[in-house]
């Protein structure tokens, strides 16, 4: 998705706006995910994406939009702390759902989502089509969100030829 462009879609925006005002939430706006996203934009692009998708094939979307704005709950830069990158993968799911509890009640599917996103590198395979769906999203946008100064340059360039 194009930054923001959640911010025109009033279903999505009622099904997470609770969520968005949090202070819990908000505070990921100070982290860093990829190079140049937030931690806050990621999760936004994670769970919107993944709920788009999800409603395109009539599954359970309000579990992803939240689950999936929650999945990264955790406030450290995983890039400097000292675990190794499979601790990480490990512990930081349990972070988030443990953060997520304290602000909204969570149904099963959207534990599972939160605690399996890490499929792949952990070896807890998701229970739900949905988990699947954000743990699948979460890796392309990781990707992208990776690339995107690469591709906002290329453009230039390109442009400038
Ligand atoms: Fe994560
Ligand atoms: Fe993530």
């Amino acid at each position: 998705m194009t930054k923001d462009e959640w911010k025109n879609d009033s279903e999505y925006v009622a099904l997470v706006s609770d969520l968005l005002k949090s202070e819990i939430v908000q505070k990921l706006e100070n982290y860093t995910q990829h190079h140049n996203s937030t931690r806050l934009d990621h999760s936004l692009a994670v769970s919107y994406d993944s709920y788009r998708i999800a409603k395109a094939h009539h599954l359970d979307y309000r579990a992803v939009a939240r689950a999936g704005l929650l999945h990264d709950l955790f406030y450290y830069d995983w890039r400097t702390t000292k675990f190794d990158l499979g601790s990480h993968a490990f512990i930081h799911p349990r972070v988030a759902l443990r953060n997520a509890e304290k602000i909204t009640n969570l149904s099963a599917k959207e534990r599972d989502i939160i605690l399996k996103h890490m499929w792949g590198l952990t070896t807890a395979r998701p229970k739900y089509r949905e988990s699947m769906i954000v743990s699948l999203v979460d890796d392309y946008e990781a990707v992208s969100e990776f690339f995107r100064p690469l591709k906002n340059k290329i453009q230039a360039v390109i442009k400038a030829l």
